[in-house]
């Protein structure tokens, strides 16, 4: 495993995955009654934006700093800019809050958190940023695994899959672990982050989802430029899993400004399968 988020953390695929994870947390945290969060693949929980890696690669300056800085943003990334200055003591942003940070924050007392780390060096950082957090676990094993085995059979449940796509199995993981999910628990709802490099893989994936799964499935692609170089991470997908709450506007808003703002040439789709 080569995968390091510390590269990309605060990038415009963080933003969107980040922002549309708050508000759909929002929504699901309305109604009474507990909600149990898986977060398979978590990381380490906080980023270091002046760390070398971050100001190597220059994504987070191409992505949280711009949109911090921006003036026509939309409602919809208002709740992951306190976040981010909430973690930064309103200061500039210098540490960037991974999904574990977003997740633990938005906890109700009942409520509960289970993140899933492979790496053992992120999930040191990760066991120690979470230690005094009530209502959550980690776990230095396979996110796939552990979200099939620990999915509560009842409830409210929200599983983040945001897998690093090192591997070509990714892809069947995903599928088979959402088929699972729907199995055990009706209502459980699954938000799924994908890179979109070229179509066909894509596209194959989406029609392995439809073949598969019998619950309601929304996509936003957030196209960062015209798909004409498979090579390159071209934008990032999202694949909402349940019926519980109604995510198309916001994955909207969240989408189309990611794109035409920060893509050169980008463009969003949002669509049911
Ligand atoms: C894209 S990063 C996660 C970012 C995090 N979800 C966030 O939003 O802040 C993917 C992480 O998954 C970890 N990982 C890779 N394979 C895994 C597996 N099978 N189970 C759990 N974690 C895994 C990697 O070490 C990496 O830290």
């Amino acid at each position: 495993m080569n995968y390091r988020h510390a590269f990309h953390a605060g990038n415009f695929a963080d933003l969107v995955k980040h922002a549309t994870l708050l508000q759909l947390l929002r929504r699901l945290e309305a109604y009474a009654g507990p909600l149990s969060v898986i977060d398979t693949h978590a990381g380490r929980g906080v980023y270091d934006l002046a760390g070398v890696e971050a100001k190597k690669s220059g994504e987070a300056a191409a992505g949280i700093a711009r949109l911090i800085e921006a003036s026509d943003v939309p409602a919809e990334f208002a709740a992951l800019t306190a976040a981010v200055r909430k973690l930064n003591n309103g200061g500039p942003a210098r540490r960037y809050p991974g999904s574990p940070w977003l997740i633990a924050e938005a906890l109700r007392p009942g409520d509960s958190y289970l993140a899933c780390e492979l790496r053992s060096e992120e999930h040191v950082a990760l066991r120690e940023l979470m230690k005094a957090r009530r209502g959550v676990r980690t776990l230095c094993a396979d996110g796939y695994e552990a979200a099939m085995d620990q999915t509560p059979a009842t409830g409210r449940v929200l599983v983040l899959i945001d897998p690093p796509f090192e591997r070509a199995n990714d892809y069947p993981r995903i599928v088979q672990t959402l088929a699972a999910l729907g199995r055990r628990n009706r209502n459980a709802m699954a938000l799924v982050w994908l890179p979109l490099k070229d179509l066909e893989t894509f596209d194959g994936f989406l029609r392995d989802l439809e073949e598969e799964i019998v619950a309601p499935l929304l996509v936003a692609e957030t196209r960062m430029r015209p798909l004409t170089d498979p090579l390159k991470m071209n934008g990032c997908a999202l694949v909402l899993m349940g019926t519980t709450v109604d995510m198309a506007e916001p994955l909207k808003a969240i989408s189309e400004w990611t794109a035409t703002t920060l893509g050169q040439g980008g463009s969003s789709r949002i669509y049911a399968l």
